[in-house]
Parts: C-alpha cells; sequence; structure tokens
C-alpha cells in the first residue's frame, strides 16, 4: 500500500525494496496496483456472522459503504473482526466485551489503514467498537445494522425482547396457554436487525449518534428500509473526507459530547447498560464520568421519546418522526451546540434544519410537554452500595420505589435458578430478592441476571413486580423495581456478599438511598467469615477476572485505561 500512513506503519521486512516488492504482489489479488494504493485507504470492519443474529444482514450495507468510499475516492477494504450475538453467547457477551475491544484497537493498528468504518448493532458491539476507536485513534465512523422491524400479534405490537419477557412470565402465571406462546414467538423477531424497542442495542446506537460519531438518524433507521443503505454510501464518502480533515474519535468524543449523548441518553428513557459503556468508553480517552453525572443530568433533562420499555412505541416509529436528530433538536437548549461530529459539521449544524412533524409529537415529545420532567436513570448509595448501583424509575412499579423489606437471599445465579420457582420457598411479594455473586468478577462477565424472575407462586396470586437488587446488569428491553450494578461487587468483598436471608433492606429511590439495617458489628462478623467463592480460571477468563474494573468504573480492563483527566 502506498499512501503516506499506510507506508509509515508497515514494517520493513528489513530491505525496503523487497517489501515493496512482495506488498505489490499481493496487492494484485484484489486487481489493485501500487498507483490505487495514493488514495485513502478505508477499512470497513465488517462483523457478519450468522451466529450473531443481529447481524446477518450486512453485506448489502458493506458493498453501500464501499460504494460511498469509491465515489469519494478512496479505497475501500473489508476485514473481520470478533462478532458478539447476545442471545447465543454464553456465559454472556459483557465477558467478551473487551476482548473485542482489543480485537478492534489492535487490528485498527495493525494494519495499514487512514480511516476505518466500523460495522456493529448488537448489544456490546458497538460499545466495544467505541473502546477500539477511542484508543486506536484514527478517524473512525461507526456505523450500526439498524434495528427490526416491529412484531405483530393478534393486532398487538411485539418487541424483542421486551415482549419475550413479557409473554414468558405470562405464560408462567398461567395466563397464556402453550400454543399462544409458539404463536408469539414467531413474531418476536421478525426481521433482520437489533432489537427494536429502545434496549441497549438501541440505546447505545443513539448514544453513539449524540456523541458524534454515527450519522445522523443512523441509530434509528431500520434494517430493512433502503434509507440505511444510503446512509451508509453516505457513511462511506464521509471517512473519506475525514481523513482528509484529520477528524479522530479524540477529537470528537470530548467532555462535552459525553454530556450531549448522556442528555440524550436520559431523554429517551435508554438502558442502564449505557452507563457501563460510556463510562468504559470515556475511561479510554482519560475522561472520567462520575456516576453522580449521569444522575445529575438525569434530573434536568425531560424524558421525550415515548418509547419501550418505559414508554409506548418502538424503533420503528422513532425513525419515522426524526430518531436522534428529533431528540437532540428538543434538547437543542441544553446540548453543547458547537462540538464537531462525523459528518465534518458541529452537532448545532447537523441539527439546524430538523423539524419534528405534528404528526409525530406523541413520540417524540415536545420539551416543555415532556413524558416525564426528568430522565430515566437514578443514581444509589448507601451501606449496601458504597461506590454506587443504578435503578430505572420509569420502567419500575412507582409503589415499590420506596420499599423496606426483607431479603432472601440467591447466593449466585445458578441458585436463583434452582430455587425461585419452588413451591416450597418462603417469599412474599413484600420480600426484596437479593442476588449476589453476579458482577464482573464473580459471575464471571456481569450477566444480564438482575431481572430476577417473579416466583411462579407468586405469579399466580397476581404478583408481577417486586425490588430485587444485584450486582448484575439487566437487558435495557427488560423492566421493574430492579436495582443493578451494585458495587463494589459481592465476590470481591462487597456488602452486598455480606446480605443474609432475612435481613432487613431499605430502597428510597426519591432519596437515592440504598441501605442493609444489619448492626455494624454483626456485619463486621460476617466480614471476618467473608470467603470469595471466585474459583479458578484460565485463559482469556483469567485475564479478565484479574484485569476487570468495576461497574461504577465502566469494566474496562485496568491496563486499558490511561490516566484520568
Ligand atoms: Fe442483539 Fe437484542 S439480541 S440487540
Amino acid at each position: 500500500m502506498g499512501n503516506e500512513r499506510g507506508k509509515q506503519k508497515l514494517t520493513s521486512y528489513g530491505d525496503a525494496g523487497f517489501s515493496r516488492f512482495i506488498r505489490q504482489a499481493f496487492n494484485r489479488h484484489l486487481g489493485y496496483d501500487e498507483k490505487d494504493f495514493e488514495k485513502p485507504v478505508i477499512g470497513i470492519c465488517n462483523t457478519e456472522s450468522e451466529i450473531n443474529r443481529c447481524h446477518t444482514h450486512f453485506g448489502p450495507i458493506v458493498d453501500a459503504i464501499k460504494r460511498g468510499v469509491l465515489m469519494a475516492g478512496g479505497i475501500p477494504l473489508e476485514f473481520p473482526t470478533i462478532s458478539l450475538g447476545e442471545i447465543f453467547t454464553s456465559p454472556t457477551t459483557m465477558l467478551y466485551r473487551n476482548l473485542a475491544a482489543m480485537d478492534t484497537e489492535e487490528m485498527i493498528r495493525a494494519q495499514p489503514l487512514d480511516g476505518v468504518v466500523l460495522l456493529g448493532g448488537c448489544d456490546k458491539m458497538t460499545p466495544a467498537q467505541l473502546m477500539g476507536a477511542a484508543s486506536a485513534d484514527i478517524p473512525t465512523i461507526m456505523f450500526t445494522g439498524g434495528p427490526m422491524a416491529n412484531g405483530e400479534y393478534e393486532g398487538k405490537t411485539l418487541g424483542a425482547c421486551s415482549d419475550c419477557r413479557f409473554y414468558w412470565q405470562e405464560y408462567r402465571a398461567g395466563k397464556i396457554d402453550e400454543d399462544e406462546l409458539s404463536k408469539i414467538n414467531a413474531s418476536l423477531a421478525p426481521t433482520a436487525g437489533h432489537c427494536m424497542v429502545m434496549g441497549s442495542a438501541s440505546t447505545i446506537a443513539v448514544c453513539t449518534e449524540a456523541l458524534g460519531m454515527m450519522i445522523p438518524e443512523g441509530a434509528a433507521v431500520l434494517a430493512t428500509d433502503n434509507r440505511r443503505l444510503y446512509l451508509a454510501k453516505e457513511t462511506g464518502r464521509m471517512i473519506v473526507e475525514l481523513v482528509e480533515k484529520g477528524l479522530t474519535p479524540s477529537k470528537i468524543m470530548t467532555k462535552n459530547a459525553f454530556e450531549n449523548a448522556i442528555r440524550t441518553l436520559m431523554a429517551v428513557g435508554g438502558s442502564t447498560n449505557a452507563v457501563i459503556h460510556l463510562t468504559a468508553v470515556a475511561g479510554r480517552l482519560g475522561i472520567e464520568l462520575p456516576l453522580e453525572w449521569f444522575d445529575e443530568l438525569g434530573q434536568t433533562t425531560p424524558f421525550i421519546a415515548n418509547l419501550r420499555p418505559a414508554g409506548k412505541y418502538q424503533m420503528e416509529e422513532f425513525a419515522r418522526a426524526g430518531g436522534t436528530p428529533a431528540v437532540m433538536k428538543e434538547l437543542e437548549t441544553l446540548l453543547h451546540l458547537d462540538e464537531i461530529t462525523v459528518t465534518g459539521k458541529t452537532v448545532g449544524e447537523n441539527i439546524k434544519d430538523v423539524k419534528v412533524s405534528e404528526v409525530y409529537r406523541d413520540i417524540v415529545r415536545p420539551f416543555d410537554d415532556p413524558l416525564h420532567k426528568d430522565g430515566g436513570i437514578a443514581v444509589l448509595r448507601g451501606n449496601l452500595a458504597p461506590n454506587g448501583a443504578v435503578i430505572k424509575p420509569k420502567a419500575a412499579s412507582k409503589h415499590l420505589l420506596k420499599h423496606k423489606g426483607r431479603a432472601i437471599v440467591f447466593t449466585s445465579p445458578q441458585d436463583m435458578e434452582k430455587r425461585v420457582h419452588d413451591p416450597e420457598l418462603d417469599i412474599t411479594e413484600n420480600d426484596i430478592m437479593i442476588l449476589q455473586n453476579a458482577g464482573p468478577v464473580g459471575a464471571p462477565g456481569m450477566p444480564e441476571a438482575g431481572m430476577l424472575p417473579i416466583p411462579e407462586k407468586l405469579l399466580r396470586q397476581g404478583v408481577r413486580d417486586m425490588v430485587r437488587i444485584s450486582d448484575a446488569r439487566m437487558s435495557g428491553t427488560a423492566f421493574g423495581t430492579v436495582v443493578l450494578h451494585v458495587a463494589p461487587e459481592s465476590a470481591i468483598g462487597g456488602p452486598l456478599g455480606l446480605v443474609r436471608t432475612g435481613d432487613t433492606v431499605e430502597l428510597d429511590v426519591e432519596k437515592r438511598k440504598l441501605e442493609l439495617h444489619v448492626p455494624e458489628d454483626e456485619l463486621e462478623r460476617r466480614r471476618a467469615e467473608f470467603k470469595s467463592p471466585v474459583i479458578e480460571s484460565r485463559g482469556y477468563t483469567r485475564l479478565y477476572q484479574e484485569h476487570v474494573l468495576q461497574a461504577d468504573e465502566g469494566c474496562d480492563f485496568d491496563f486499558l485505561v490511561p490516566e484520568k483527566k
């Protein structure tokens, strides 16, 4: 490859002439000669996979990006990295997010690229790719595969995976039979694309757009809409211009850009997972995002996008209403409009001509007539979570937001699975379910086990929500009075691991309080008896358990994070 950056990056075989000679020979595999590589070389990181079902449709998208690159005078070269799909990756994709981030970073660094388009979509892929891009820091644009179209059953809209959970609960409660469940199953994920409620995938896509790392409207347009191919082609053009301007992720993802992303996250009622992922991406750039900042920005940002699981509509309607630019237009007075984006323009310039049609006003509400006056994520502290925990109050039951109850402890996700539906389990709807050892080190990988299932015997009595507390995460598509990300986690000696069945626990969301009512001397006794349940592992899992940071720090590896600014 002959462009300047490529020349600088490629190591020599010890003889510069021979190095050129051998590379020229291999360039001919694609029908190119040396002159072609005088142009900007654009890597297209294609994470298409038949196992990652949210990434099965990338072929035409890659072709469209390539067309854009060629039209703008660049040379597009496709390459693969790891692909993480939520549904078929065990024990959890979160265990491998950092592996995907390292893969992305190292492949960008190792190959002679002038710029890169990262193609992702499913929950952990977009944050992993952004983390890698932040560290590699060459001109980069993120492009997601887009959400699925709505599902439908007997006139009701279905959404993956809020309705996967909802209808499974109804089946467990005896409200629907197997035949109906099977018909619903057939319509839950009806097209290519990622989950179509405002779950983690949609949330991170929206945040990426608000950060300035994706083309406007890129988050919401459906996977199956031909406008996605138009946006892909434009992204191809844009990356060549970005290379010419030398605009890298560290110039785009500033502290103010993260503030824009967090405000937009709050305005769309996005997933709690975004707190961890944005913290990790910012951490790669040495930018600290304290948990309290999420809470503060949440309290001063109106919740205006009426989207499931906290609202009514799904990504299909959101796209029609204008998607992320429509929300950002409403938030205009709160945003840093001078932040530069991958379009080469500022946030303010990008949204200058955006208008939300009155027809869609119930989907994207006006700034001064919001769905709720504040945003969707609250940060709790107390002796049960000294380094914080999060809850999504708008997806919780109002009557449980202030609640004191008896703890029913499950010592691991496996213990929970074994006992939770046991008819003999001593539990009432006023109890508080506690799940231990489901955090980053303990599980390992912090699975989405935080929405503990309501015991079947209570479901059959009509109970649909209880207070649940854990050091796990929860899917962005889930709902309920669920306290997550308790830090420090139980497996490393956090107070959550000291809770015993029968203790009294208090949650007060308004006061941002999470307390364990056990005398200090008794806690001290339990602390002295504490034995870490972490079992010895090998390979990547060992690396992960030895180096992963806690939830409040983004769960990145300690050796990948530079000093905080
Ligand atoms: Fe990929 Fe939901 S399974 S986004």
